[in-house]
C-alpha cells in the first residue's frame, strides 16, 4: 500500500482548491509496483461516502472487467487524477412537499482542478511504479497525453509515450523524459448510458490482457 501523500503536497491541493466545489477525499489504493495502474477521473458519491476508489455502480462495471483478465481489486492501484468528488449545485423543487431543496450532483472535473491536483497524482505515479498505465475516460487520458487526445481514437491501443507531468512552478504541465506504457480505456461508466458500447470495452480488456501477457514474456 501507498504511504500517506506528503502533507506539502496536500497543503497546496487544498489552497488551490479552497473555493471550489469539491468535497471528500478518497486516497488511491492497491499494491506498488503493480502490471495496471487504473486512473479515473474523480471520486463520485458513493467512493465520497466509503473512500474506496471505484466502489459505486461504475466500480461494479470496472471490477467485472478487470476479473476478466486475471486481475481483482486487490491485485491492482486504483486511484483518479482528482482525489475529491466535483459536485455542481442544483435547487429542485420536492415533488410530494412542494418544498425547494438543495442537491449536490457529481460532475466532472474542470482542466483547472485536475492541475490543482496534478503534482499529488505525479507523486502517486512515482511511488505506484505500474507497468502499465490504464486510463478510464477522458479526462485521465487528456491528464497523461494532452488534449488533442481522444478516448474514442485510442480506445484499446497499448501506447508508449511521454507523458504530461506538472511543471516546476506546478501553473503548467511538461512532458516527462522517459516514456511510459499507457492503455486508453473508456470509462467502466461508459456502458451505463451506451450499452452500445460494451462489446468495444470487452473486447479492449481483453486486448490488454495480452498485451501484458507479451510484455511479461
Ligand atoms: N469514477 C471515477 O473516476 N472514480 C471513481 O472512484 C468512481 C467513479
Amino acid at each position: 500500500m501507498i504511504a500517506e501523500y506528503p502533507p506539502t503536497l496536500l497543503a497546496e491541493v487544498k489552497e488551490k482548491t479552497k473555493d471550489r466545489q469539491l468535497t471528500g477525499f478518497t486516497p488511491g489504493q492497491g499494491p506498488l509496483n503493480p502490471d495496471l495502474m487504473l486512473v479515473g477521473e474523480a471520486p463520485g458519491r458513493h467512493e465520497e461516502k466509503v473512500n474506496i476508489p471505484f466502489s459505486g455502480a461504475s466500480g461494479q462495471e470496472l471490477m467485472k472487467l478487470i476479473e476478466s483478465i486475471g486481475y481483482s481489486r486487490s491485485t491492482v492501484y486504483i486511484t483518479s487524477v482528482v482525489r475529491q468528488r466535483p459536485y455542481s449545485i442544483k435547487k429542485v423543487v420536492d415533488k410530494k412537499t412542494g418544498e425547494v431543496i438543495e442537491k449536490k450532483p457529481n460532475r466532472t472535473p474542470t482542466k483547472k482542478e485536475v492541475l490543482a491536483f496534478a503534482p499529488l497524482f505525479d507523486w502517486e505515479l512515482a511511488q505506484v511504479k505500474p507497468k502499465i498505465i490504464v486510463t478510464l475516460g477522458n479526462t485521465a487520458l487528456q491528464r497523461l497525453l494532452g488534449s488533442q487526445a481522444n478516448i474514442s481514437k485510442l480506445h484499446g491501443q497499448l501506447l508508449h509515450e511521454k507523458i504530461q507531468r506538472t511543471n516546476d512552478a506546478h501553473d503548467g504541465y511538461e512532458l516527462t523524459a522517459d516514456k511510459h506504457w499507457i492503455m486508453p480505456m473508456y470509462h467502466p461508466a461508459a456502458v451505463l448510458y451506451a450499452r452500445r458500447l460494451e462489446p468495444t470495452i470487452k473486447a479492449d480488456w481483453q486486448q490488454l490482457g495480452q498485451d501484458i501477457k507479451k510484455m511479461k514474456k
